[in-house]
């Protein structure tokens, strides 16, 4: 499934790269911390990832603004299920869209802007009321979701740490395409 996750967590590292070049001001955010707490004497490694705040909100906004399963995978009601007022027969095909949950102006203010300070608590660190749907839901949630994040999260730093991605300007990002 999804290429054995290899594929999906490709596609979650490259999409780092497109806020990273259409937002100069997020990435330098990222890499104020990054020169800050690791230096130029050695790259980040995965044990940094405590007092990375800047990058792991980072990673966190791109999962949400640019969710790699981008409508969700399709499950069946096996029962009769009634949720609120509604009622969902049983064989019902029900997709939790990734794209429009990470939308949801209730809990994410302004959420076409990409913004990772929303994952940051005033104290600078990540706020724990709040995770990234990308992974999907219940039973069948991504069981490959921790080996996943460690290579997203050991190659966003990497990436930032060694280099400045920018827009090429004779070929203008079209950040609402998927
Ligand atoms: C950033 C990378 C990844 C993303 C965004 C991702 C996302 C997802 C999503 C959305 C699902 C479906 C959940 C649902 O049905 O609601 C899923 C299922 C699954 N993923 Fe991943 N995945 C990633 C990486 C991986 C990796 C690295 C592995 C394996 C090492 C993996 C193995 C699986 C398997 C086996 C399932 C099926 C689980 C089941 O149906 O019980 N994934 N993944």
């Amino acid at each position: 499934m999804f290429g054995a996750g290899s594929d999906t967590t490709a596609s979650a590292i490259s999409s780092m790269v497109m806020p990273a070049a259409a937002f100069p001001e997020a990435q330098k955010k990222v890499q104020k911390e990054l020169d800050l707490v690791i230096g130029p004497g050695k790259a980040p490694t995965l044990s940094d990832e405590n007092m990375l705040p800047q990058t792991q909100a980072f990673v966190l906004e791109t999962y949400r603004w640019k969710p790699v399963v981008v409508g969700g995978i399709a499950h069946k009601a096996t029962k009769d299920i009634i949720w609120g007022n509604y009622c969902i027969p049983a064989g019902t095909v029900v997709l939790g869209n990734h794209t429009s949950i990470g939308l949801d102006p209730a809990v994410y203010p302004n959420p076409y802007k990409f913004d990772p300070q929303r994952w940051l608590k005033e104290d600078e660190r990540i706020r724990n009321d709040l995770r990234p749907v990308q992974y999907g839901f219940g039973r069948r949630v991504c069981p490959g979701q921790y080996v996943a994040d460690r290579s997203v999260f050991l190659n966003t730093p990497l990436h930032l740490w060694a280099f400045q991605i920018s827009e090429l300007p004779s070929a203008p990002l079209d950040i609402l395409a998927f």
